[in-house]
C-alpha cells in the first residue's frame, strides 16, 4: 500500500492500483504542494465532513474520474445532486464501494451542516486504513481496534478544531494501528503542533509505528 499526504487531512491511499483519496483538500490547501491537474486516476473519494477543508475537490475529481463515493445520506444526497456516483449508508455498517474496496462508517465528534461527521475505516483485502476525520477521541476507536488489524489509522493533531497530540496518544493506544500518521496541524496558526514531539510520544508510550510525511510525501506501507 503506497500512502501519500497531501497536506491537511488529504490522503491519497494506493491499493495495488487501486486509488482512493480521502478529503481532497488541494487547491485551496496552502500546505498541499500538489496541483489537481497532477492527479492521474482515482476510483474513490471519501468526504468526512463538509467543512472546505475535508470538501475540497473532491466533486470536481468525483466528476473527473467518474468515481463513486459512499457517507451518511444527507451528506451523499447532496453529493449526488452535483452529479457525483454517490452510496448512502450510516454509521457502524459496512459500504462495498467495488474494486474490493469496503468502508465502515465511523462516528467523529464534530459539527457539519449536512447530517453528520464521520471517520473510514477503509479496507482492501487485509490492508485496513481508518481515517478518523475531524473528531475528539472517541470511545467507539476501541472498537474498531478490536475489530480490524489495523496497518495504518491517519490521526489529527492540530488541536483547536479536533483533538489534539496529547489525545491522539490515547486513540493510538485504542486503535492499536502497525502505523499512525499525524494530520490537520501546522495547515493554519490555529492547527499548530510539533508532529516530532508526537511522534516520540507514540514511541515511547505505545506498540506503534509514527510516520511523519511532509506535504506531498509518500511511503510504501
Ligand atoms: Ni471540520
Ligand atoms: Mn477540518
Amino acid at each position: 500500500m503506497k500512502v501519500t499526504w497531501l497536506g491537511h487531512a488529504a490522503f491519497l491511499f494506493d491499493f495495488s492500483g487501486v486509488m482512493v483519496v480521502i478529503d481532497p483538500y488541494i487547491s485551496e490547501n496552502p500546505a498541499c504542494p500538489v496541483k489537481l491537474d497532477e492527479i492521474e486516476h482515482v476510483d474513490v473519494v471519501l468526504v468526512t465532513h463538509d467543512h472546505f477543508d475535508h470538501l475540497g475537490d473532491a466533486v470536481k475529481i468525483a466528476k473527473k474520474f467518474e468515481a463513486v463515493t459512499a457517507g451518511v445520506p444527507e451528506f451523499v444526497n447532496w453529493l449526488s445532486s452535483q452529479g457525483v456516483k454517490a452510496i448512502p449508508g450510516n454509521i457502524g455498517g459496512e459500504l462495498d464501494l467495488g474494486k474490493g474496496v469496503k468502508v465502515r462508517l465511523a462516528p467523529a465528534f464534530h459539527t457539519c451542516s449536512r447530517g453528520v461527521p464521520v471517520g473510514f475505516v477503509v479496507s482492501r483485502g487485509d490492508e485496513v486504513v481508518y481515517h478518523a476525520g475531524d473528531t475528539s477521541h472517541t470511545a467507539y476507536m476501541r472498537t474498531i481496534g478490536e475489530m480490524y488489524d489495523l496497518k495504518l489509522a491517519c490521526l489529527p493533531i492540530g488541536g483547536t478544531y479536533t483533538m489534539d497530540a496529547e489525545e491522539a496518544i490515547l486513540a493510538v493506544k485504542d486503535l492499536r494501528p502497525k502505523y499512525v500518521i499525524p494530520m490537520h496541524y501546522n495547515t493554519w496558526e490555529a492547527v499548530r503542533a510539533d508532529p516530532e514531539e508526537f511522534a516520540r510520544k507514540v514511541r515511547e508510550e505505545t506498540s506503534s509505528q509514527p510516520v511523519v510525511l511532509s506535504p506531498g510525501e509518500s511511503v510504501e506501507l
